[in-house]
């Protein structure tokens, strides 16, 4: 099966009313099957539209509708010959002689189902046929059963189809109980078929078809066994919502993610003596809610720590050795991975930030520390689990101790912290410059570009310091990986304009360097779509 994605109805319909163009033109007599229900009104419309700019010529083709209530007047604004009057019959240049419609008037149905098998046969079969599909997974009217009829046949219609079908009636008691159909055999005699499907009503439907198996209790999972066949969705029909979860020191932010996109978002503050147990009771709690609610079936969590066999250990220690994927997986039925903090944000900036498009890319977060992310051939690389401390490489022997226990490590030298200890110590030692003025009243990351920006020459030194340790760093790194671009994320990126071009000079080696784009959501988009 083929699968095309988009992301609207209209793009929907314009895709599959320009196969439908294509055939015509292809083959000028073609024999067409139509479809039925809101889903195709779109294609006709674009149809007609065609048609009315001379870009389409249906006069040669000959049409087949898939079915029709019983009994219902054909004359009923309800039945589907009025329904394909309206919306394409009347609009289009199709022989009234060429259109071939089941009949809700036949006094034997059975007979008048004969006669259809018949004249499909006669017409030398259908070329393409276009297929809406039920929320329970029925094409046409061939209901989910336990075994289905294989020719065009009288069918009992479930009640989640009256259900659904209501909404075309007064009420619920005005729909027909019956209908006749193409049956399975008939739609898979058809040499192509294009099933379309937009909307959240038709999610089940779609897992299913895309599902491994094939069942009469979904007839379109059918479909699987033709040899041509393309579904044509939106992305509600399509997109599978996953869970994403972003654990920070403060907060635990917990985000629904559909197409790269948040759908829905929540924090969960971390108080003071707040248990590992709390804390994931509180999470479970958010999650179960999505869970319902968008039926998300996958949950990733980025954690700000260590991960290996014995589970998860998070640098603020709010998690020691923590089995919480295994804990959030019993108690949500739902498949849970865990990933380093870092490596989420990377891969959320390159699904849908500012790594759109890099297959292989690194992004550093300078911060506290520095945090790095690896994604080579489009996926997180974490080694034996732990890859990408790279804030821990060593660049200067014998340097500043490490609270890891190391000497010289690169974020003594190059995180926001270092950054911060450098314009401290400057200001300490030049009492008159205006970087000392600038910090008399305490330091943080924006200290020194504040002094630069007022002209200060000593915090401009302490600035070509610093950016030729964070140059160096990175050179090492651009050796090992050769990666296509590099993402500088964290607080200090704020500043970009004025680290990235320096930064970029300074670098040996050229690789394009850009500052990431999502801030606080590429954690939970990343962790989302582990
Ligand atoms: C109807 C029709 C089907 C159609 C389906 C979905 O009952 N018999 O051919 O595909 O239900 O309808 P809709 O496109 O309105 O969701």
């Amino acid at each position: 099966m083929k699968l095309i994605v988009c992301e609207s109805y209209e793009k929907m319909s314009e895709k599959a009313a320009e196969m439908i163009r294509e055939q015509v033109l292809k083959k000028p007599d073609s024999v067409i099957g139509f479809a039925t229900g809101s889903t195709p009104v779109g294609i006709y419309n674009r149809l007609a539209d065609m048609y009315d700019k001379s870009e389409l010529d249906m006069s040669g083709i000959t049409s087949f509708n898939l079915d029709e209530y019983y009994p219902i007047s054909n004359d009923s604004d309800k039945s589907y010959h009025y329904f394909m009057e309206q919306n394409l019959f009347s609009r289009v240049n199709i022989s009234r002689d060429k259109i071939n419609m089941l009949s809700g008037e036949a006094e034997d149905p059975l007979e008048e189902c004969r006669r259809y098998e018949k004249r499909i046969e006669e017409a030398g079969g259908i070329d393409l046929q276009i297929l809406g599909i039920g929320r329970n997974g029925h094409i046409g009217f061939n209901e989910p059963d336990k075994d289905l009829e294989a020719n065009t046949h009288l069918t009992e219609l479930s009640s989640d189809t009256i259900e659904a079908n209501s909404r075309f009636f007064e009420n619920k008691s005005l729909v027909p109980t019956h209908a006749l159909t193409m049956g399975i055999s008939t739609i898979f005699r058809s040499k192509k078929i294009i099933l379309l499907a937009n909307g959240r009503s038709k999610l089940n439907a779609i897992r299913e078809l895309f599902s491994d198996h094939i069942t009469t209790e979904s007839p379109a999972t059918m479909l699987k066994l033709h040899h041509d066949v393309t579904i044509i969705c939106d992305y509600e029909a399509y997109s599978e919502t996953s869970i994403g979860i972003d654990i920070g020191g403060m907060s635990v932010k917990i985000g629904a993610v559909e197409n790269f996109k948040i759908i829905e978002k929540r924090i969960i503050d971390v108080v003071p003596g707040m248990t590992e147990k709390e804390l994931i009771g509180a999470m479970t709690a958010v999650c179960a809610d999505m869970k319902e609610r968008y039926k998300a079936n996958k949950i990733g969590i980025g954690v700000p720590g260590i991960i290996d066999e014995n589970g998860v250990t998070s640098a603020n220690l709010l998690f020691k050795q923590c089995k919480l994927d295994e804990i959030m997986s019993k108690a949500l039925g739902v498949s849970v991975k865990a990933e380093n903090d870092a490596n989420c944000a990377a891969l959320g900036e390159q699904a849908a930030g500012a790594g759109k498009g890099a297959a292989n890319m690194l992004m550093v977060t300078l911060g506290t520390g520095i945090g790095g992310g690896i994604i080579i051939n489009g996926r997180i690389y974490s080694g034996k689990g732990n890859a990408g401390e790279i804030g821990h490489i060593g660049i200067v022997p014998e340097g500043k101790p490490c609270g890891c226990g190391k000497r010289g490590c690169w974020e003594r030298y190059a995180s926001v912290s270092a950054l911060i200890e450098m314009t401290e110590q400057a200001a300490e030692e030049c009492p008159d410059s205006i970087l000392a003025e600038t910090a008399w009243n305490g330091v943080n990351g924006k200290t020194l570009f504040k002094a630069m920006d007022m002209g200060c020459d000593t915090a401009k030194h302490v600035f070509d310091e610093y950016i030729g340790y964070l140059a160096y760093g990175l050179d090492i790194l651009v050796s090992v990986l050769d990666p296509e671009l590099i993402l500088i994320a964290g607080g200090i990126s704020r500043e970009n304009e004025k680290i990235i071009k320096p930064l970029s000079e300074r670098m040996s080696v050229t690789v394009p360097v850009k500052t990431a784009e999502l801030r606080g959501d590429a954690g939970i988009l990343g962790a989302a779509l582990l």
